[in-house]
């Protein structure tokens, strides 16, 4: 009887599709350099490789498709839940990435023993000894009763042992030290960190468990890091914040089961990481007395508007090409705003240096923070102050004009429960209905916005 020749793995060039035998530093098919990744590959002619063999696949109608009782769990925090999109849905999986300690681990191991009661879980490192892991879990007092560990990196084993012990919940901290027996490249690389997490991705949607992959990202994001399993997973959630800070941000960028960009917010203490419920009142400082360069705006962060402040620091620049740094927000949006304030509000900044920051580590991807950056920076230059019971929101256009955003009501109404008492808004957010202790000042053009306050 003929043998079934064994699978073997194969570089395959990221380019052309080109497959060879060993590494090279280049293609030898397109030339392209350092785009070879090991794959493991079906030997050709055996079932696997062989595709368009004349069967077809079932097709039915969208009416038809049985709907999936998407059973979500809660996982025993709050803000966790939420960025899941309401609790973690049975047999998912779910990418955990974000720097170096910065609580990826932490996190975990607390969802995994606040669900231990009904949901049996198995936490596999590959980082830390059992001793480690069994050390920190005591000292933020979790029940160890129902948690699982192993120290292991061989996803086959890995693999071996899930399937026996059947756990709900598969913890892999994390997928840079998993291997795979079947290539030779080392763990981290690549084309092992794209094996093995399909390995895992297969095994959850087989048997209906549900995994947490742990990703480091390097600072440059992309090297190697998970960037290259986002697209396999159901969900990726981003740790960020300073490691100075106190503070976690967790982060939805994809979700199947729930809506992107949703934020959890965490604090860091000696107990572990505590849910913070109500971040609009953490990310605010209340200056006593008013402070020139420092304006609230109202973000929004996936559902929740969130109360930051946006601050301002203009100096007189020594340099020929002034500094414009850009802390929270996009530079190239500073660089932006600051030409519309020159050309449309008549405020020049050629020779001065600009900063600009927003306070608490918080990044505001959406263009709502414009206008409170323009008021902030006119605010320093001009060194006046703009009452601290007022909130702005709005996005600049490059012709002067003050745009609407998103969700104008909700925020103005976040705003309010934080006693906050005058508003400048676009006039196209300006609500239906008046908030009750608000008063709005609704502007069309950036002139407008930059009268709207003139201190006696
Ligand atoms: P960790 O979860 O190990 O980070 P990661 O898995 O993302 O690499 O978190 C480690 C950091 O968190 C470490 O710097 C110490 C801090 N920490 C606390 O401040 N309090 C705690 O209760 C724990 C467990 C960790
Ligand atoms: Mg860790």
């Amino acid at each position: 009887m003929k043998k079934a020749a064994p699978e073997r793995s194969a570089y395959v060039c990221q380019e052309c599709g080109a497959r060879s035998p060993k590494w090279a530093g280049q293609c030898p098919e397109c030339g392209a350099w350092n785009s070879l990744v090991e794959t493991r590959a079906p030997a050709p002619g055996s079932a696997r490789g062989r595709h368009y063999a004349g069967a077809t696949a079932e097709v039915c109608r969208l009416g038809d498709v049985p709907p999936l009782h998407t059973l979500r769990q809660s996982t025993g925090l709050d803000e966790l839940d939420r960025v899941l999109g309401g609790g973690l849905v049975a047999g998912s999986v779910v990418l955990i990435g974000g720097d170096p300690g910065i609580g990826k681990s932490t996190l975990l191991i607390q969802a995994l023993a606040q669900m231990a009661a009904e949901t049996p879980g198995l936490y596999v490192t590959g980082e830390e000894s059992l001793q480690q892991v069994a050390l920190r879990a005591r000292r933020l007092g979790l029940s160890a009763d129902n948690l699982q560990l192993m120290s292991e990196t061989s996803i086959e084993r890995i693999i071996a042992t899930a399937e026996q012990l059947k756990p709900a919940l598969l913890v892999v901290d994390s997928i840079q030290t998993l291997h795979s027996d079947q290539l030779q490249s080392a763990p981290g690389s690549v084309g092992q960190v794209r094996e093995t997490a399909a390995m895992l991705v297969r095994l959850a949607k087989q048997r209906g468990i549900s995994v947490f992959i742990v990703g480091h990202v390097t600072k440059e994001g992309a090297l190697a890091g998970p960037r290259v399993l986002e697209h396999m997973v159901d969900t990726v959630l981003y740790f960020e914040g300073d490691s100075g800070s106190r503070y976690r941000l967790v982060r939805a960028v994809k979700n199947r089961f729930g809506a992107a960009n949703e934020l959890g917010v965490f604090a860091m203490t000696d107990q572990g990481l505590k849910p913070v419920s109500n971040p609009s009142a953490i990310f605010l400082s209340r200056h006593e007395q008013p402070v020139a360069g420092s304006v609230i705006m109202v973000t929004r962060e996936g559902t929740r508007p969130l109360l930051v402040e946006v601050q301002a620091l203009v100096a007189d620049s020594p340099l020929g090409n002034p500094r414009r740094v850009a802390v929270g927000v996009e530079q190239n949006r500073l660089s932006l705003l600051l030409a519309v304030l020159h050309r449309h509000g008549g405020v020049a900044m050629f020779d001065q240096d600009v900063f600009l920051n927003v306070v608490g580590g918080v990044r505001v991807a959406e263009t709502a923070a414009d206008l409170a950056a323009l008021l902030a920076i006119r605010s320093s230059f001009r060194d006046r102050p703009l009452p601290t019971d007022l909130v702005v929101f709005g996005e600049v256009g490059l012709a002067g004009e003050i745009r609407p955003v998103h969700g104008g009501p909700e925020r103005l109404r976040e705003a309010a429960k934080h006693g906050f008492r005058r508003a400048i808004v676009p006039h196209a957010n300006l609500p239906p209905r008046p908030i009750p202790n608000m008063e709005i000042i609704a502007v069309r053009q950036l002139g407008e916005a930059l009268d709207a306050w003139h201190e006696p």
